[in-house]
């Protein structure tokens, strides 16, 4: 079904009105002013110039074009900005060459500053399980100080994507499988990334990525192509990307997947219709590296040339390292192919970015060495990346409250690849540092623990490993120990871009190194460090307990140290479904009913389900435990009847009733029980991460508003339609602790 937004009807005469609605923005402003008068003295070369993104010599983010002379492109006025730059010192250099251009139009600095700067946080999927929206910003703001301060204008984040396949690599980059949870994180990030608005020296111009539907590649493969309904693109895909425009995020970037036959960076319906038009977005929007001229491989245009016009007909402003619009615009001017309006516009945007970054009145203002030794690296920002990582931690299991271990335990053992390891703790789409130390799991218990505590280590394999022979090892350095604590995983590059897998269960012969240590009959806390969601059954039912880590960042070992003694006690809740079985996947809480559902998920006849597994996951959306637990009494609706233009309350009381201070995350789910198009059984419409000391209670209440009872009709009209809806509230998706209805009339 196409939406009525769709361009595809309207492609004949829609390209001129389009373009009209856009350049018709807002002149008044003085900045516009300045971007006209600027613009009126370009040549067309110049302009295309603006256009034109390279990457640096320092890094490689994609496949390199080898280009010896844009250094000299550069001065000649035919670069608008740099990727794959950093630092004070180098930016001045870089930009100090555009500054012998005719026109001195400063450079933009990108780069992907994903999770952190010079101090590593947490991946942004660990942030994510934090559920808490000011640790996620406060992420994002301390990496635009220290971005900032190293002369960079701008990041390639936050992703935005929404991902339900954990084979997928680029799952690490976003938030997870919801587009309400997914909306809020991709909000908080834009304004912890830009601050108190650009032209700040401490902001740093956000992008979201990928638009769109990047995430839903075929089987989770990187750049796989992207077939889907309208319907799905609108209510799960583009929340996120709509909530970063309206967070005022700078600019967007396109990405490398068709959607529908279309490839997202030649595609007018996304990025005109939808962002430029129907969202009227005033940024610009950058390619992915090479999308322009991939459209040839994609078999969508004939040549770079070609490519070039897609592109930027489609909407597409700046041309990240695909060697298309510099070559390809001057042509397609020449021979009437493409509207110099269309470039004007494309410069226009860009332009206008440059000044509210201040570039033209400094175009070194974020170049200072000073600022930059006194920002980077500080105490305080180490201090708020433990605060971090301790939030992105998600206890899955602690039988027997094994879990926090106590202080005077005699001797612990660490055992598993990942023990000391203290590069991957970084994470993939970490920014490299010489002699960067990040602290490991063993050295975070050290650091913890006195003199009284004998610390073991054996490694027991390498995390690919087929062959056992470090198991002997290991069992023997575990009979010594009280309590092992096993320390397991995917090596930092196993999840990232170009990091799909097909077999995403622990890898190697980790699990059978568990079963060894276990065999030992001492008790096993398992702490699995990943960047996507693992499958790891066996341990799910055996192990004693069970910490999912992530990759924490610089800190990561401390930050387990504190959640494994108690001093932090684990609030993290999933922001994905883990399954049990790869041909599970997609696996995600929002599902639909089906005309046969199976009970509780179990395989039956005649019923949607698997002969061989339950459909449920091993671990659902928004599941995590505590330290203590949390009891959900006393439901109260103030109305079971509303019209239109009414809103719910709901309130109820939340108990700590266990021995620990602790924060639980409420959640709301609700379901339109009938409606012209069928709904999921349950979404998720907000939340409330709540702290309670042991004993306390307190009444929460959510105002369910219509908006959250709204949905996208058969014309995919965004409306509510009169009828039951159930509304349920829990500590995670599969466990509804209240539930109750009510009815939308007339
Ligand atoms: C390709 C990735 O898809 C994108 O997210 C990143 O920002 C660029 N490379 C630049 O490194």
């Amino acid at each position: 079904m196409l939406s009525k937004f769709s361009l595809t009807a309207l492609a004949v005469f829609s390209f001129c009105a389009h373009l009209h609605a856009q350049i018709k923005t807002k002149t008044s402003s003085a900045i516009d002013q300045k971007v006209d008068k600027l613009l009126s003295q370009m040549t067309l070369e110049e302009k295309i110039g603006q256009l034109n993104q390279y990457t640096s010599d320092r890094l490689s983010t994609g496949p390199l074009t080898p280009n010896s002379t844009k250094y000299q492109e550069i001065k000649d006025g035919k670069v608008g900005s740099m990727l794959n730059v950093r630092g004070a010192k180098e930016t001045r250099t870089i930009q100090e060459m555009a500054m012998q251009s005719r026109l001195k139009i400063p450079l933009l600095f990108g780069l992907d500053v994903i999770h952190g700067y010079r101090v590593t946080f947490p991946i942004p999927l660990a942030e994510a399980a934090s559920w808490d929206l000011n640790a996620i910003e406060s992420s994002a703001r301390v990496a635009a100080t220290e971005a900032a301060a190293s002369g960079i204008h701008w990041t390639f984040a936050p992703m935005v994507d929404i991902a339900r396949d954990p084979r997928w690599g680029r799952v690490m980059e976003g938030a997870g499988e919801d587009p309400y949870l997914g909306s809020l994180i991709a909000r908080a990030r834009v304004q912890g990334f830009q601050g108190k608005g650009l032209g700040n020296l401490d902001a740093v111009m956000a992008c979201a990525k990928h638009f769109a539907a990047y995430g839903a590649a075929i089987a989770g493969r990187d750049y796989n192509t992207v077939d889907m309904s309208d319907r799905q693109l609108w209510e799960t895909y583009l929340p996120p990307f709509k909530a970063a425009v309206d967070a005022g995020a700078a600019t967007f970037m396109n990405s490398f997947n068709e959607l529908n036959g279309i490839p997202a960076t030649g595609n007018a319906y996304l990025q005109r219709d939808i962002l430029k038009g129907k969202w009227n977005y005033q940024g610009f929007v950058v390619s992915d590296w090479g999308s322009i001229s991939e459209m040839v491989a994609h078999g969508f245009a004939k040549n770079n040339t070609d490519a070039a016009r897609l592109a930027i007909t489609a909407g597409s402003d700046m041309d990240m390292e695909g060697h298309a619009y510099l070559t390809g615009l001057p042509v397609l001017v020449k021979e009437n192919k493409v509207d110099v309006a269309l470039i004007n516009d494309a410069v226009k945007r860009i332009l206008r970015k440059k000044f509210e970054l201040g570039l033209f009145d400094d175009p070194y203002r974020f170049s200072n060495e000073s600022r930059e030794k006194k920002v980077l690296n500080s105490a305080q920002n180490h201090q708020a990346a433990l605060d971090v990582a301790e939030k992105s931690v998600v206890l899955l299991k602690n039988d027997n409250q094994l879990l926090p271990l106590s202080k005077s335990t005699k001797t612990i053992a660490v055992i598993g690849p990942l023990g000391k390891s203290s590069n991957d703790m970084k994470g993939f789409w970490s920014v490299e540092w010489e002699n960067d130390h990040l602290v490991s799991p063993f050295e975070g218990l050290q650091n913890k623990l006195g003199k009284q505590t004998n610390l073991l280590y054996s490694q027991g394999c390498n995390i690919n490993d087929t062959v056992r022979t470090g198991f002997a090892d290991a069992v023997a350095t575990a009979r010594k120990a009280d309590v092992i604590i096993m320390a397991v995983g995917e090596a930092f590059n196993m999840s990232g871009e170009a990091k799909s897998r097909a077999n995403i269960h622990l890898p190697g012969v980790q699990e059978d190194l568990i079963k060894a240590i276990k065999a030992t009959g001492k008790p096993v806390v398992v702490m699995i460090m990943a960047g996507r969601p693992l499958i790891f059954n066996w341990t799910a039912d055996h192990a004693d307990a069970i910490l999912y880590t992530w990759w924490l960042g610089s800190e990561a070992g401390n930050a387990m140290a504190n959640v494994l003694f108690g001093d932090y006690n684990p609030a993290g809740k999933l922001p994905m479904s883990f399954p049990r079985a790869e041909g599970q996947i997609p696996v995600f809480y929002s599902s639909k009913n089906t005309g046969r559902p199976s009970p509780n998920g179990q395989p039956a006849l005649y019923r949607s389900s698997y002969l061989d597994i339950p459909n449920t996951p091993q671990y659902a959306f928004g599941y995590g435990l505590s330290y203590t637990n949390f009891s959900f009494a006393d439901l109260k609706l103030n109305k079971s009847q509303i019209t239109k233009n009414d809103d719910v309350t709901v309130s109820f009381t939340l108990k700590n009733t266990g021995k620990y201070a602790g924060e639980e995350v409420v959640q709301l789910y609700l379901q339109d029980v009938v409606a012209s198009v069928t709904r999921p059984v349950k979404e998720l419409k907000d939340f409330q991460k709540v702290y309670l000391k042991p004993g306390e209670s307190k009444t929460i209440s959510f105002a369910i508003t219509r908006e959250k009872l709204s949905f996208y009709d058969q014309k995919m009209n965004w409306t509510t339609e009169p009828g039951e809806f159930k509304l349920m509230i829990g500590n995670a998706s599969d466990h509804i602790l209240l539930q109750d209805k009510f009815e939308l009339v007339d």
